[in-house]
């Protein structure tokens, strides 16, 4: 456990949450961090989210209770994690951070339960990937703050229940599909981000060029930003691409042509796809007809987790209308055969 200075922040080590996809978690945490958003004001668009958690906030400290807890939904990158430090920087409390995978058995979240300071925020990420044990210990302690506890073993063992401090759960997920329902019932707000526009994401660019000094046109900050996929994670790391190249190649300016010209060489083209979104694509045209293909099966011909490619390559290529889901499987669309320079092949599944 390491405590972020003036912060009363407490993260696990980089051992204790696993990262299971490097697109998603993980690999920018040192980036993520220096250029997350600290406050409500600064956290850009998702206005219904900021207003409504922004009234709750307020409403909660006026009273002086704990603030309901919260359940923050949506793909990778779109700013769960930075929306739950917001909530307890701005409540003024301490916040205690742990994932899913971490927490094996009760005595994991029994450990952080009890140790938590009165009114903090208690932050789950990966929340779906809770064990069923841990995830029932979870219940009482949400509604009532009680935690049953099994002293003793066999015939001699007795419960009993120890009264928490009050605190805010925030739980983050990126499959809300997964959660329980008693588990997503207990939770007493709940939000899901969305792609964010490009014109928000410009803003993000010109945020986070600010933070690092890079000297940023806003044509440049655009084709950042059309590019994106929707993701402010994406779009800083595109930033960061894109002032290599041009600290090399150019004047360090970053122009829309140098934006441009970089993006192309990093392999992401117009549509924000990059090589391995692209490879999908043409995985389910040559080897599948254009589908219906199973999930499994579409992940082990490109060689990813079933999990990533749900989590991280569809939400986009769905939304973005390149494949569609039926219950037969995933089905590449029109949009998508053009996308990848193909006609859509005649009596192909999209077309019923
Ligand atoms: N609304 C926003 N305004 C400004 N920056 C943002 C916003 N949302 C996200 N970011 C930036 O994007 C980065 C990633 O955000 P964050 O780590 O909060 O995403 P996440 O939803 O928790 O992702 P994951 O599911 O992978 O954990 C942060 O460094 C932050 O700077
Ligand atoms: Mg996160």
């Amino acid at each position: 456990m390491s405590v972020e200075p003036g912060k009363g922040i407490k993260t696990p080590g980089a051992d204790e949450i696993e990262v299971h996809d490097a697109r998603a978690i993980g690999v920018d945490d040192d980036f993520d961090r220096s250029l997350r958003p600290s406050t409500l004001e600064d956290f850009v668009n998702q206005v219904q989210v900021t207003e409504q958690l922004g009234i709750f906030i307020e409403a909660a400290r006026r009273r002086e209770e704990p603030l309901d807890h919260v359940l923050l939904a949506g793909p990778p990158g779109l700013g769960k994690t930075s929306l739950a430090h917001i909530i307890a920087l701005e409540l003024g409390v301490g916040m205690v951070q742990t994932a899913g995978p971490a927490l094996e058995r009760k005595a994991d979240i029994a450990a952080f339960l009890t140790a938590l300071e009165p009114g903090s925020v208690f932050f789950i990420d990966e929340i779906h990937r809770l064990g069923r044990a841990v995830e029932e210990t979870l219940y009482p302690a949400m509604e009532d703050r009680r935690l049953p506890v099994v002293l003793g073993q066999g015939a001699g063992a007795r419960t009993v229940t120890l009264d928490l401090p009050a605190f805010t759960l925030i739980g983050a997920t990126t499959r809300t599909g997964l959660l329980t329902t008693p588990l997503r019932d207990r939770f007493g707000v709940s939000h899901r981000l969305e792609h964010y526009e490009p014109g928000d994401l410009g803003t993000i660019v010109r945020r986070s060029a600010k933070i690092f000094e890079i000297e940023v046109e806003d044509g440049g900050a655009e084709a950042i930003a059309s590019r994106s996929r929707g993701t402010p994670r994406v779009a800083n790391r595109l930033l960061r691409r894109v002032r290599d190249f041009a600290e090399v190649r150019g004047e360090g300016v970053v122009t829309d042509e140098v934006a441009s010209e970089a993006l192309e060489m990093f392999e992401v083209d117009a549509a924000g796809l990059d090589r391995h979104d692209r490879q999908l694509l043409e995985t389910m045209a040559s080897k599948f007809a254009g589908g219906p293909v199973g999930l499994s099966t579409l992940a082990i011909a490109v060689g990813e987790e079933a999990d990533t490619i749900e989590d991280v390559f569809e939400p986009y290529l769905l939304q973005q209308g390149l494949i569609k889901r039926t219950p037969r499987g995933r089905v590449l669309t029109e949009r998508g055969y053009e996308h990848i320079g193909l006609a859509l092949p005649e009596g192909h599944a999209s077309l019923f």
